[in-house]
């Protein structure tokens, strides 16, 4: 359903994407995940339609967003990172706005306006003004907005991103829902996130395409990575062999931090080693210090694969 080759994107002299290549079948949701300035809103707006890439091709449901643009653009509905909602138009009012460039008329069009105001659980609030909504429901209208023409794939930048946590649960939902008939590509920084709620995930990192992989296979190769970090007082050397000789502990690293050491200890996949280490450092009488699970936040998740992909090369 969508097909994208070598997408590459430069700002001027700026290089914001790389080469990026990757399909999504028809019925699938992609998610599409990375940090800031990775090229995620970037990628998105070529698809769309919004801007032509500098090299590279992308093809919706067969048609080249650049060369056949407005057969593209008829089946897809994007909702951009910040959408563009006229804060003084009624929810109905801006929708048919919408519907009405996107070609409905008459009777199809207000069948189809009540149908996306249920779909989005906007029905109690068509006729109020945009700017009085809550953030997560002025998501919904920008959902709403790009699914009244019934398009065929949904591209979603951050949905969800600003708004609370019920209001997220709600939308995610929304968008689950919504993938089931279509295809649906969506961007997020939250790695749980694209876990819930898509089927295949690519990863993008500084323009690049670093992994393309199904969400569990994903959050198992980076379980294998859980880290043990503490502070000890003692012989730098016994330590860390005492720490090697203990099962499921995979390696040791160390660094001074004035008159302690910081260890740090990669543990095998599922194991949690925080009791019996802490045991083995007092039980020998060294300083323990303090002791914690190292949490991988996404930075070290993309450093982690970026080198994975490096080393593998
Ligand atoms: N119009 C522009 N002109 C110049 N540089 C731009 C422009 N738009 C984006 N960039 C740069 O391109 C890179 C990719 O930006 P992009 O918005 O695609 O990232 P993103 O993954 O969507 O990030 P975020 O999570 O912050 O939304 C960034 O370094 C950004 O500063
Ligand atoms: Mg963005």
């Amino acid at each position: 359903m969508i097909e994208v080759e070598n997408l590459t994107k430069y700002y001027g002299d700026f290089l914001a994407i790389e080469n990026v290549t990757f399909q999504v079948q028809k019925g699938e949701i992609l998610g599409f995940l990375g940090p800031n300035a990775a090229g995620k809103t970037t990628t998105m707006r070529i698809l769309a339609g919004y801007m032509p890439p500098s090299s590279g091709t992308a093809k919706v449901a067969g048609f080249d967003v650049v060369e056949q643009s407005l057969e593209a653009r008829k089946r897809i509905g994007y909702m951009p990172e910040t959408v563009p909602l006229y804060t003084d138009m009624t929810v109905e009012s801006y929708l048919d706005f919408h519907a009405t460039i996107k070609g409905l008329r008459g009777k199809k069009k207000q069948q189809r306006i009540d149908e996306v105001l249920d779909i989005c659980r906007l029905g109690d609030y068509y006729d109020v003004i945009i700017g009085k909504l809550s953030k997560g429901y002025r998501q919904r209208v920008g959902i709403a907005q790009a699914i009244v023409h019934e398009p065929e794939v949904l591209i979603l930048d951050e949905p969800t991103i600003g708004i609370d946590p019920k209001q997220v649960v709600e939308t995610r939902q929304l968008i689950k829902s919504l993938g089931r008939d279509r295809t649906v590509i969506l961007s997020s920084h939250i790695l749980p996130e694209v876990n819930m709620v898509c089927e295949r995930v690519i990863i993008i990192n500084e323009g690049r395409v670093v992994a393309v992989d199904r969400p569990e296979n994903l959050s198992a190769a980076l379980k294998g990575s859980e880290q043990i970090q503490m502070e000890v007082r003692g012989a730098i050397k016994e330590i860390v062999a005492s720490l090697r000789e203990l099962k499921g502990v995979q390696d040791v690293t160390w660094e001074s931090a004035g008159e302690n050491n910081i260890f740090t200890v990669d543990c095998s996949p599922g194991s949690d080693l925080r009791e019996e280490i802490a045991h083995l450092i007092v039980g020998k009488g060294w300083g323990l210090i303090n002791l914690q699970t190292k949490r991988m936040s996404l930075e070290d998740i993309f450093l982690k694969l970026t080198m994975k992909e490096e080393s593998e090369a």
